[in-house]
């Protein structure tokens, strides 16, 4: 059965001995920051703060800060096949005879069992706060330089105004005051869309922030799934079953009915105040940017609601492990645009929009470039900055593989591809303008003479098969 909510998920971890609780009184400003970090650089457990300063409320960090932790919430050892599903789904047929239709009902009766369900009430609405205060949330601030207290981990769910279609996005939220808070939905993201359609239309975005959820559903609002997806059938295929969702009071929207807490209101896109500097996941202070303010208009929680959160700053911190969870479910459908693609990796030192290195099964010239052109157009991937194409034999995840691969097998003036003026992720430091800038491709397949290589490809090094078996046969006599 997947993990309800995230007390569930909690317990599961106690009982796997990867959460420790704190039972210290700690300060939700820079100390459980400064110990989080701690934790997360030397690979420690998720960790439970009980006793916040002026808080009643206990903190929750590190949650997702393992692959085993990831294992544990997903229930998923494999986690492409999460993509799979999706990509199994796309290749259904529709049924239209009778008796075609009752032979797929199993099937399509699965489809409907990912779907989220609605109901009348939930733990979420144990507790409604119609004078509600983001003073009384244990907001953490992580850096010393940080313009104050920010929500990170909250799924801020919104919906596409004419689709209707619901999304949920990690966007953080600085506070302002005790209703106010900054909306830090990037220009490419999903949240970020919904809401220039309805200020086009004149009008402000409902939006919802959701603290704390079953670890499918956390996952989801992470996930850069293709457009049109909603997002609760996306965490419903992720863990097999739909979640149950119950209806906001104050705003036209739907949230998981487990939630631990939710906080309801509408986000003006024409009241822009600067949001920053934030410690981010580059490593680096993210300066002053305008962005959106939200309006909290009530709060909706369980009776005693965990706060979920997380620190970024340099990687390795616990967004790495979210985003080796994607790079692994979302294969099966990058593969389903590009069938040569063989493997992915994004390294977590290049926080993920920076580098990604692919795989190929190279059958045709320029096929190399076809790839990056491709996945330069696909979602969140066009805001990748530098791509390395390798051949299928070399391993993405050995960085001395990889290394060895374009020393090896690239020329620069051949095989170096700059675009320039292309959109960049918003946080990248290096990019001369925010949001744009230049795009670097390396082709380290091997190439051939269709692709102007006229010198002869040279063998790779490796012994012969008989001293190999020769070699393994004798290797105990060896004493080594
Ligand atoms: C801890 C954490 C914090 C994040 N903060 C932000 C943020 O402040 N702004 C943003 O646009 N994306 C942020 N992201 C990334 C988005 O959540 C991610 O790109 C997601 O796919 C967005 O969903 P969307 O495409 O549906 O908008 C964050 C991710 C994580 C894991």
């Amino acid at each position: 059965m997947p993990i309800e909510d995230l007390p569930e998920f909690v317990e599961k971890l106690e009982k796997s001995g990867e959460l420790k609780r704190v039972k210290t009184e700690v300060d939700s400003n820079l100390e459980i920051s400064e110990i989080l970090s701690r934790i997360m650089y030397s690979n420690g457990p998720a960790v439970l703060f009980e006793k916040v300063k002026n808080y009643d409320m206990p903190v929750l960090g590190n949650a997702f800060g393992s692959m085993r932790r990831l294992e544990i919430g997903l229930e998923n050892p494999d986690f492409t096949e999460i993509g799979q599903r999706i990509v199994d789904m796309t290749r259904m047929e529709v049924p239209s005879g009778i008796i075609s239709k009752l032979r797929k009902l199993p099937e399509l009766a699965k489809m409907t069992d990912v779907a989220p369900k609605l109901q009348k009430s939930g733990p979420v609405t144990e507790i409604f706060d119609d004078s509600p205060s983001l003073d009384r949330i244990p907001v953490l601030k992580t850096w010393p330089k940080d313009a104050g207290r920010f929500i990170t981990f909250g799924l801020v769910a919104t919906k596409h105004p004419e689709t209707g279609v619901r999304n949920l996005g990690v966007y953080r939220m600085q506070i302002v005051d005790s209703k106010h808070a900054l909306m830090h939905w990037q220009k490419h993201k999903r949240g970020a869309q919904h809401s220039e359609i309805k200020k086009d239309a004149g009008d402000r975005i409902d939006a919802a922030v959701i603290i704390g959820a079953d670890p499918a559903t956390v996952f989801s609002a992470v996930a850069p799934v293709p457009e049109g997806l909603d997002k609760y059938v996306f965490s419903g295929i992720t863990r097999k079953t739909g979640i149950k969702t119950v209806k906001c009071r104050t705003v036209d929207l739907e949230v998981p009915a487990n939630a631990e807490m939710v906080l309801e209101g509408y986000v003006d896109p024409s009241d822009l105040r600067m949001e920053g500097p934030f410690g981010d996941h580059t490593g680096y202070y993210t300066p002053p940017e305008p962005y959106p303010t939200f309006t909290l208009t009530g709060i909706m929680r369980k009776q005693k609601p965990i706060y979920l959160t997380t620190i970024v700053g340099k990687p390795v911190l616990e967004d790495a492990y979210l985003g080796k969870v994607i790079e692994r479910s979302f294969i099966p459908l990058i593969r389903m645009f590009h069938p040569e693609v063989v493997d992915f990796a994004m390294p977590p030192a290049g926080w993920f929009q920076g580098m990604a290195i692919i795989s190929i099964k190279k059958r045709y010239p320029g096929q190399a470039k076809k790839v990056m052109m491709g996945l330069w157009g696909m979602g969140q991937l066009s805001l990748t900055k530098i791509f390395v194409v390798v051949d299928e034999n070399v391993n993405v995840h050995d960085l001395n593989d990889v290394i060895w691969a374009v020393t090896t097998r690239a020329d620069a003036a051949r095989d170096v591809m700059i675009i320039e003026n292309a959109p960049t992720d918003t946080l990248d430091p290096a990019s001369p303008l925010v949001n744009l800038g230049s795009k670097l491709g390396i082709d380290a397949t091997q190439k051939t003479k269709e692709e102007g290589y006229q010198r002869e490809v040279q063998e790779l090094v490796s012994p012969d098969d008989a001293t190999r078996r020769m070699v393994d046969s004798r290797w105990q006599e060896y004493g080594l």
